[in-house]
């Protein structure tokens, strides 16, 4: 089959979103297959949320490929922390913790200096980006960072990624815990104790947990 110039501005695509991601994974050497898991489970939510989420049905196959895409990208802000506060592995001090937030700004203002690379200088997947990084730990009521928005005042694709981050956060190991089984990992999201999610996303997280689940096999 002829390779169209279409699948060969795709293929460039993912060659740069992958750069972005070795970047990103050379300098937390802990995240291993994260952020690859981060867009499977976006994507995987995604397709349940045009179901059940009104504010995702009118959205498109095209758009869910970006989103996809652009939830790798969430804590490139990250790059421009300290070693000191990224691979602390006991509790940060609040000083610490007020600098780490800045991460979600700052991964804003780098997709900004990026903008000439050719994934970037689509309109659309550049708000996706952008917002994603913005606002990936605001939370459903209000008390997340980085401006404490409060329900669909947040940005969809942004919220689907801020559970699908706490998600494989929970799952997967760390320097100070071992991964969580599954059902602790459910009981604590739908408990609340990261944070509140929109319900109908948290439908969608219980729909999608069968092959959510294989992700960790
Ligand atoms: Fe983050």
């Amino acid at each position: 089959m002829q390779t169209t110039n279409m699948d060969k501005l795709q293929g460039l695509y993912e060659r740069q979103l992958q750069c972005l991601c070795d970047m990103m994974e050379f300098r937390d050497l802990e995240t291993g297959g994260h952020l690859r898991r981060i867009s499977d489970i976006v994507n995987l939510l995604l397709g349940s949320a045009k179901r059940h989420c009104a504010w995702a049905a009118r959205i498109s196959s095209a758009q869910i490929v970006k989103i996809t895409r652009a939830s790798m990208l969430h804590d490139i802000g990250k790059i421009s922390m300290p070693d000191s506060i990224l691979h602390k592995p006991e509790k940060l001090t609040p000083e610490e913790r007020a600098i780490m937030q800045t991460h979600c700004e700052k991964g804003a203002k780098l997709l900004e200096q990026l903008r000439y690379i050719e994934v970037l200088q689509d309109e659309e997947m550049y708000r996706f980006c952008r917002e994603i990084c913005l606002y990936h730990h605001e939370r459903w009521n209000g008390e997340g960072y980085s401006f404490g928005l409060i329900r669909d005042s947040i940005p969809f694709w942004a919220h689907i990624t801020a559970l699908a981050d706490v998600y494989d956060a929970l799952m997967s190991k760390r320097v100070y815990r071992n991964a969580l089984p599954y059902q602790d990992t459910i009981n604590m999201i739908n408990a609340g104790d990261c944070g509140s999610f929109c319900p109908d996303l948290l439908t969608c997280l219980k729909e999608t947990a069968p092959r959510l689940k294989r992700l960790y096999d």
